[in-house]
């Protein structure tokens, strides 16, 4: 069968690193059935080729405008398609967009009529935010992380930062490697626009966010960026819990080094 993969090998470099992630979730436990969706902007790519093909579904509303889109491609995983699925058959479990010139309204054009995510909405709000601050970040994912997500459920961890200096002070990588911490979004709907937009407002401070009681988002340059954030949240989270599982609370880095390492690696926070 034809597919818009065929002699386009950096784009299809893009697919295989979302296939690879797409099965780092499911083995992770974050991706239960349908759980998390990834959406990836492959403007770059989009040739003279893939801007004249035909679309294969009809013309399918956003819901809103949003102007930045114009003309862009995005690759999403499909709403209701499985991320192990993803991982072993990319163009099956998934589509490639056009985002129409009303900015409000797309089409999908290859390979396979698969309808995307129906967290497109916050997909698509955070590629317009990035685009509309000049950011070079291409891709988004959302994942439900176990032990991030059962944090969401103490109300005191749900104060602005409190999990971010938490997280940060359990081993130095993650304030390295996650230097913005961590947005906390009050619990809203799934889908819904409110969870958008509360989502766009955190990313003018932060890259990775937490859905309370529902799971995480991220962006970045590309899609393995975006794990590797949410990976090493984790990975604090995890050591949070195995101390509190010995029966201690962990006594994180100190003031003192958290201040070390903020000069030492230039981070912003
Ligand atoms: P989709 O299957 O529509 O991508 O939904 C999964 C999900 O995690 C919703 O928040
Ligand atoms: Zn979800």
């Amino acid at each position: 069968m034809k597919s818009i993969l065929d002699n386009r090998p950096l784009l299809a470099e893009q697919v295989a690193d979302v296939a690879e992630v797409a099965g780092y979730l499911w083995q992770k436990g974050w991706a239960e059935r349908n759980g998390g969706n990834i959406t990836v902007n492959i403007t770059d790519f989009a040739d003279d080729e893939i801007r004249n093909m035909q679309a294969i579904s009809g013309i399918i509303p956003i819901g809103r405008t949003l102007p930045f889109l114009k003309g862009c491609y995005f690759f999403c995983k499909g709403t209701n398609k499985r991320m192990r699925d993803l991982a072993r058959r990319p163009m099956e479990n998934a589509s490639v967009i056009r985002i129409l010139d009303d900015c409000s309204s797309y089409v999908i054009i290859a390979d396979n009529p698969v309808k995307p995510t129906s967290e497109l909405a916050s997909h698509l709000s955070m590629h317009n935010y990035l685009i509309s601050k000049g950011s070079n970040y291409k891709a988004a994912l959302h994942t439900h992380p176990i032990d991030l997500i059962a944090m969401t459920h103490n109300p005191a961890f749900l104060e602005k930062d409190r999990l971010t200096y938490l997280l940060w002070s359990m081993i130095p990588e993650t304030r390295a490697f996650c230097p913005k911490g961590l947005g906390i979004i009050p619990y809203a709907m799934p889908s819904s626009f409110e969870l958008a937009d509360a989502t766009i407002k955190e990313l003018e401070e932060y890259d990775v966010v937490m859905w309370e009681k529902h799971g995480i988002c991220a962006v970045s340059e590309n899609i393995t960026e975006a794990f590797d954030m949410i990976d090493t949240l984790s990975k604090s989270a995890q050591i949070y819990l195995t101390a509190k599982q010995m029966g201690f609370t962990p006594e994180g880095t100190s003031p003192e080094q958290m201040e070390e390492l903020k000069t030492a690696f230039n981070l912003p926070k």
